[in-house]
């Protein structure tokens, strides 16, 4: 998966800098193309010319060369590079990073840089477990930066605790999985239902529901992540994408849903709805707001809305892989399993209310995923970002059976 892949290594000022020389050796072996980047305290731990040698390129640590005037352009590597990963990353310079300190020549290529970044942090076990530290390194998780955690073991201070970086191998490794796993999804359209729908009552009032859409947004953005061509219907949610390449369709009631959705189904590989749907729309929209004093009502008339997982497993053609969600209260493997059933869906994703830190409008979720044959996978607690991987992994293992 290396091969010929461009890999921006910026070297920090710690001990653990002498592993770079095996990680540049693992990554040019594997067909990479490396650009060391140094700050000036690395140089204190490892020589520029081991680095440029294994690597076979001249390393950079100025802006510039002094002696020729030549410019280093921070942006063109950053453009260059199909990774930047900082190994060994200290305390100091995941805090430059986090906070957008471009002092030297190895922040100011990150805050350039367009590929996605890997660190893997390397301190003293109580440098790492610092409130600041912690703080820059889920600073630097809320970018989209991939942390390679430290390993526990004898540090150079001989205390023994988390702070050792990670093995070079296992690094190439986590490098190797994501190039993997980026291109796992090249070629294939996915639609993705997201948000609540809102039925109008008046022209101030709606039925809604508390759908945040950060489950369905976290599922179109690790598919794009992966190279899908990922269309978003979404109802009104207060969130972007963070993957540009995700087209976005806002609607907001469930018939306009449906509509946006039977219109993309039929070019799709792959929909994921993870919208909550109101199920109920009310039978007459008032033009006007509804006075309570003269226009007041008792009650309000409701319609069914259209199913719109149940439309889309009616037309599902060979090959087409429909998911769905289950937000149940109790009976939930059951419930789920008879949606599964009656929307003709491929797997069904369930979370229950009754965990805590899963469910509406949490930055966490606790899912199991349901099949045709009763199969079942339980997952832990873990942030809705990762849960997206996790539910990608799982289509994905179904797109190889097809
Ligand atoms: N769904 C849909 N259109 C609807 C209702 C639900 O597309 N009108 C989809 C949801 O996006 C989800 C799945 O169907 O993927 C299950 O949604 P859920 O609200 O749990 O189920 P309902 O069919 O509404 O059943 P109930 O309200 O009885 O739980």
């Amino acid at each position: 998966m290396l091969k010929g892949k461009h890999i921006v290594l910026g070297i920090t000022g710690g001990i653990a800098a002498y592993k770079s020389a095996s990680l540049v050796r693992l990554l040019v072996k594997a067909g990479a193309d490396v650009q060391v980047i140094m700050t000036p305290n690395a140089k204190e731990f490892i020589t520029p010319l081991t680095l440029s040698t294994l690597s076979g390129k001249p390393v950079i640590s100025e802006f510039f060369t002094a002696n020729t005037g030549e410019w280093h352009s921070h942006v063109d590597l950053g453009l260059w590079a199909d990774a930047m990963v900082v190994a060994p990353a200290t305390a100091s310079t995941i805090a430059k990073m986090a906070n957008g300190v471009a002092d030297n020549m190895l922040v100011t290529t990150y805050l350039s840089a367009k590929a996605p970044v890997f660190v893997a942090p390397a301190m003293d076990l109580d440098m790492m477990r610092h409130p600041s530290t912690l703080r820059n390194i889920s600073l630097l998780q809320s970018y989209g930066n991939h942390i390679i955690e430290p390993a526990e073991g004898e540090l150079a201070s001989h205390l023994v605790g988390k702070g050792r970086m990670e093995e070079p191998e296992n690094i190439v490794k986590a490098l190797d999985t994501f190039f993997e796993k980026e291109l796992s999804l090249k070629g294939k359209k996915i639609l993705v239902t997201a948000g609540p729908t809102y039925e109008k009552i008046d022209p101030v009032r709606f039925i809604g529901n508390y759908s945040s859409g950060k489950m369905g947004y976290a599922i179109a953005d690790c598919a794009a992540a992966r190279g899908a061509e990922v269309v978003l219907i979404s109802g009104p949610v207060s969130i972007i994408p963070t993957q540009p390449s995700v087209r976005v369709v806002k609607v907001e009631s469930a018939k306009e849903m449906l509509a946006e959705c039977e219109r993309a189904y039929p070019d799709c590989n792959i929909a994921i709805m993870t919208a909550a749907v109101a199920d109920y729309a009310p039978t007459e929209v008032s033009d006007k707001k509804i006075k309570r004093e003269t226009t007041g009502i008792d009650s309000i008339a409701l319609i069914k809305n259209p199913d719109i997982a149940a439309t889309l497993g009616s037309k599902k053609k060979d090959g087409q892989i429909l998911v769905g969600f289950a937000l149940e209260t109790d009976n939930e493997i059951n419930n789920a399993l008879e949606k599964l059933g009656r929307k003709n869906l491929d797997m069904i994703v369930l979370n229950s209310l009754r965990v805590a830190g899963a469910g509406f409008r949490t930055d966490t979720n606790k899912i199991s995923i349901c099949y045709p044959d009763n199969t079942r996978t339980d997952y832990d607690l873990k942030p809705k970002t990762e849960v997206a991987e996790d539910i990608l992994d799982a289509v994905t293992e179904l797109c190889k059976k097809d």
